[in-house]
Parts: C-alpha cells; sequence; structure tokens
C-alpha cells in the first residue's frame, strides 16, 4: 500500500484501475476488522483531520470523522453557520487558515464545482503538505460515495475476494435526477472502469441524451483517461424495460433546492413514473440489489416499501460501508504524505 499516487482526492476520472483496486482491498480489510465504539488503530497518530464542509452532510461527514477517529487522528470540524463566514471570510482563506494549524488533510464540501480543486490548487502553490479530499463539489463529484457503491455492489456480487472486475458486463440502472447528481457521476467513472454498462432514466430536463457521452470528456484540467476501455452509458425514457433488464439499481435523491422552474410538471407526476416501488420493481425476475446514497425523500423517488422491507435494499450497508471506504481513503493519503515528507 506504499504506492499511492494521489497527494488530493478530487474526482474519479483520474482514478486508475489499480487505484479502485487498492481502495477496495484496503477497506476490505478494515471492514471485516469489525471496529467498534474505542477499538482503533494506530495508522494516522499525530495525523490532523479536518473536515470543512460550507454544505449540509450527515453520512459523509460524520463517516469521515468516524474514519478518522478510528485510524486514531486527531479530528477537528468547521461550523458555517458559527464561522468567520459570517464576517466575510472566504471559503479559500478559510481552507489556508486550517492548512496553517497543521492540518494534515482537508476534508472539503460545498456547493459549487471545483472548490476543493481550487484549493488543492492554492496549497500545491505554496508548497503545503496538505491533502485535499474532495466530499462533494456542486454537481460534479463526490468520489468517496462512487468509491463506496463500487465497494457495495463489488461485495454484493461476490463470493469472497473482494474483485470489482466481478462487475464486468453487469447492467447498472441509476433513475432519476442525474443533471444535478455528483453521486451519479462519481457512480459512472466508477463502474465503468471496470466494464459496468450504465443505463441512464429519468425525464429529459432531469436525464439530457448528452449524458451518454459523459466519460468521453473527462473534466480540464485532465488530458488523458487512465481506463483504455470503460462500460457503456445509455440513456432512456421507458422505467419497465431498463428496470426488466438491470442487474442492479441506483436510485438517486430529487434534488429540488438545485432545480430550475419548469423542470418538472410537478413532483406528483415525476414520483408516478420514477419512484421505484415493489410493483415496478416485480418487472424483475431476480432479487436484484437496490442502492440510494441518501438522504432518501420516501414515496417521492423510492418507496418505504423498498426501503424497509424488500431484502436488497443496501441503503444501510453502504451508510456502515463508507466508513471502511473512509478509513482507506485518509490511509492511502496519509502514506502518499509519508513518502512526500
Ligand atoms: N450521500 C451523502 O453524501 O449524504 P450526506 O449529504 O448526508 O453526506
Amino acid at each position: 500500500m506504499d504506492n499511492w499516487p494521489h497527494k488530493h482526492i478530487l474526482n474519479l476520472s483520474c482514478f486508475s484501475q489499480e487505484d479502485f483496486q487498492m481502495v477496495l482491498k484496503l477497506a476490505d480489510r478494515f471492514n471485516t476488522a469489525k471496529y467498534s465504539g474505542e477499538n482503533k488503530v494506530c495508522a494516522l497518530e499525530g495525523f490532523l483531520v479536518t473536515t470543512i464542509f460550507f454544505e449540509a452532510s450527515t453520512r459523509t461527514r460524520n463517516s469521515f470523522e468516524l474514519a478518522a477517529k478510528r485510524l486514531s487522528a486527531y479530528v477537528q470540524s468547521f461550523s458555517p453557520s458559527s464561522s468567520s463566514l459570517k464576517k466575510g471570510e472566504t471559503f479559500m482563506d478559510t481552507a489556508l487558515t486550517y492548512s496553517a494549524m497543521g492540518s494534515d488533510i482537508l476534508v472539503v464540501r460545498h456547493s459549487s464545482s471545483n472548490v476543493p480543486f481550487e484549493i488543492s490548487k492554492k496549497l500545491d502553490l505554496k508548497n503545503s503538505k496538505t491533502s485535499v479530499l474532495n466530499a462533494g463539489d456542486g454537481l460534479q463529484s463526490h468520489p468517496s460515495q462512487g468509491l463506496l457503491d463500487l465497494y457495495t455492489l463489488t461485495k454484493f456480487f461476490s463470493n469472497s475476494i473482494i474483485d470489482p472486475f466481478i462487475l464486468k458486463g453487469k447492467k447498472i440502472l441509476i433513475i432519476g435526477d442525474v443533471l444535478h447528481s455528483r453521486v451519479a457521476r462519481s457512480d459512472i467513472w466508477a463502474l465503468t472502469a471496470f466494464g459496468v454498462n450504465i443505463v441512464l432514466c429519468g425525464p429529459s430536463t432531469l436525464v439530457p441524451d448528452e449524458l451518454e457521452n459523459f466519460v468521453n470528456c473527462p473534466s480540464p484540467p485532465q488530458q488523458k483517461d487512465p481506463v483504455k476501455s470503460r462500460g457503456t452509458i445509455k440513456v432512456t425514457r421507458s422505467l419497465e424495460n431498463a428496470i426488466e433488464n438491470a442487474d442492479g439499481i441506483i436510485v438517486l435523491r430529487l434534488q429540488k433546492e438545485r432545480m430550475s422552474k419548469n423542470m418538472l410538471r410537478s413532483v406528483n407526476s415525476y414520483s408516478k413514473e420514477f419512484c421505484l416501488t415493489l410493483e415496478k420493481l416485480k418487472r424483475n425476475k431476480r432479487d436484484i440489489p437496490i442502492l440510494h446514497p441518501g438522504p432518501i425523500n420516501r414515496g417521492i423517488e423510492i418507496s418505504s416499501k423498498i426501503v424497509d422491507d424488500y431484502k436488497n435494499c443496501l441503503i444501510e450497508e453502504q451508510v456502515s460501508n463508507g466508513v471502511s471506504v473512509r478509513m482507506a481513503l485518509l490511509y492511502l493519503l496519509s502514506k502518499s504524505q509519508s513518502t512526500l515528507k
């Protein structure tokens, strides 16, 4: 695990298959160790991990903080409502302040795309040792969620050894508000890297046809895709057929807070057509896995019956896998820092 090549973790578009495999293998080791309560390992002793969330979060923030504590790091967190943001301080000056306090890793979430990237660029220009881990930026990227979804699906289809190539050729259906979803974008980078064929389904306002070309244009400044051959992406409007042929489904939250006017006729009409219910799921004759990154809107994009009663609804497993995946990411960044020191 000593050859982790990234100082920052910003986007899964620059991950090679080896990078993904390294994260999953390590996450699985942390996962099977079953940490609980005070039970910890000392891998990050002496490291300071700071969570800077400019946008709300339950799962990501708390699981990063738990992951850091389980690795014996010192954890510091930032609360926008009681911070000097209120006095006009910028996000950049906030990040530089925490770096100046000696943070080894900044875990950053922001409602605007590229903020974690901008922070990492500034820190590098200042020759800072601080790493930046993107915990969700705007519509662009949520790498730890993409990785935990890859891990959760790999575990579901594996007998014992964790190898994401087990997903090759599988059809994973993503339903809903793809346009506003950084989770969907990170899931697509992670899953297509192992030959998964993605089907996107939703109204054209939320699932534009152009998304079929999404992996053909990595965001600047990245020039080259490190994965030679990826799975495909198809857009469909026919949910029933898509469900029938799916090997797994990821349901997305309808992000009403990010929508402009007229994107939907009404939430009710959206739910009637696209909310995943047991009735609609009956089109598929197998017990396929159902994922949702959370937070869920019961009855809008997914029914309570699926969340509470369907045996392969993996939402809680995603949450618990998230801690192990985030332990792996913090551990790998700490190793790359030791190499740079
Ligand atoms: N999935 C996810 O990012 O959830 P939070 O917004 O609660 O962190």
